[in-house]
């Protein structure tokens, strides 16, 4: 589409002609509805201003935050929306606090589950369990009801992957394929792991892995992974030269990192784990460039994995689908590892699906 947007008459009378200026005219997206959940929580805090700033959308995709919380936290919330607002953040255009699960899933194109209930003093992991179980089934009836059918779920809160299992059962008019768990922080924290043994910037890593559940049995894959050093790209098992590190030292920090961070902050990750959401979101919607994205997608049994279980594998994305990386070696060691992380979300899938029965 064009518009004229001038005439030129910069020759003799006689020979006056006009010359007309076409320019493309370049309308303003339209804004799009973005669900946060635990909007008042310390993840959301971080993480709204990286959507509303334009991080993960796009620097010309106006949004409209939608802002999910319990009724408790609505004082709160009415603080977090002032921030909002002192931001004058250009893109956003407007902001619906709320807790009401139907109102604020209304027509999303993109929503962020990250409210969860925290896990209390002397709580059992399955009651955890429990209790954010039935969070996500009455999330995801929410989103089945309310929501866009192509809408694109990230599920945060805790455990993450089994909630978007959940969400998704839940929400049978939605693809499963549009319900993700995030283990991207996961990936980050590889990466970076691995820049600083090798003494390169963290964007001169790429492609290690996170297969399997967000939790301790999680798999950091450093096999594939590559790295760029003196302007070569090779892979990391040769730059680290050091398979004992790999299989040891790098799984246990990376499997460990959320409870180191814990241990020093007396708070769990926040900020790290909202430019991991930002991340994961911005790839789904613009894609991957060179390098894979973990995340927790729904299993085909992909490399021997239990199927109909939400399990990170690496993937690529274009044009807002992702796809499996296909075709990677998988040693015995490897083998091992994605075994235990499987079994494990099984059995949480089980306990998930006997709370919803009652
Ligand atoms: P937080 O406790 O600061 O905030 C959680 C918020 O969720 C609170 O405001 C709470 O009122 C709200 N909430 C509770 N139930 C809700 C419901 N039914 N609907 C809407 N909101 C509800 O916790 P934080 O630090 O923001 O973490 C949130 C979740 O993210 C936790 O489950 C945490 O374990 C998880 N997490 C996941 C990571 C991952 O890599 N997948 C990394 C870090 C945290």
């Amino acid at each position: 589409m064009s518009r004229v947007v001038g005439t030129h008459t910069c020759r003799p009378a006689a020979h006056r002609e006009a010359i007309i200026v076409v320019r493309p005219v370049v309308r303003p997206a339209e804004p799009i509805k973005v669900v946060v959940t635990g909007a008042a929580g310390q993840i959301a805090y971080s993480l709204l201003y990286q959507i509303a700033s334009g991080a993960v959308f796009g620097p010309d995709q106006p949004v409209y935050l939608h802002l999910l919380d319990i009724a408790p936290m609505m004082g709160v919330l009415e603080g977090v929306v002032m921030e909002l607002a002192d931001c004058a953040l250009p893109l956003l255009t407007g902001v619906l606090p709320t807790a009401n699960p139907e109102e604020a899933f209304k027509d999303v194109a993109a929503a962020f589950l990250v409210g969860a209930m925290p896990r209390k003093e002397g709580m059992e992991r399955k009651d955890l369990l429990a209790a954010n179980v039935r969070i996500f089934k009455e999330q995801g009836q929410a989103l089945d009801k309310v929501a866009r059918k192509d809408v694109k779920i990230l599920v945060v809160g805790n455990p993450a992957n089994t909630n978007a299992l959940i969400c998704s059962k839940y929400a049978p008019s939605i693809p499963k394929e549009n319900f993700t768990a995030m283990t991207r922080l996961d990936q980050n924290r590889a990466q970076s792991q691995l820049a600083a043994k090798l003494g390169v910037p963290v964007k001169d890593v790429k492609n290690v892995i996170i297969w399997g559940n967000h939790s301790s049995t999680q798999f950091p894959d450093a096999s594939n992974a590559a790295v760029k050093i003196g302007g070569v790209e090779k892979p990391v098992t040769a730059a680290v030269n050091d398979d004992e590190y790999l299989k040891s030292t790098f799984v246990t920090t990376v499997q460990k990192r959320g409870a180191a961070v814990i241990a020093a902050r007396k708070m769990s990750s926040a900020l790290s784990a909202a430019k991991a959401a930002s991340d994961h979101m911005r790839d789904w919607f613009l894609g991957t460039t060179d390098r894979w994205a973990s995340m927790g997608v729904i299993s085909d049994g992909s490399y021997g994995t239990p199927r109909d279980v939400v399990f990170s594998f690496p993937v690529t994305i274009s044009g807002g689908k992702w796809k499996i990386v296909e075709g990677l070696t998988i040693t015995d060691f490897a083998r091992q590892m994605l075994d235990a992380t499987g079994k494990e979300l099984l059995e949480e899938k089980q306990d998930a699906l006997d709370v919803c029965k009652d």
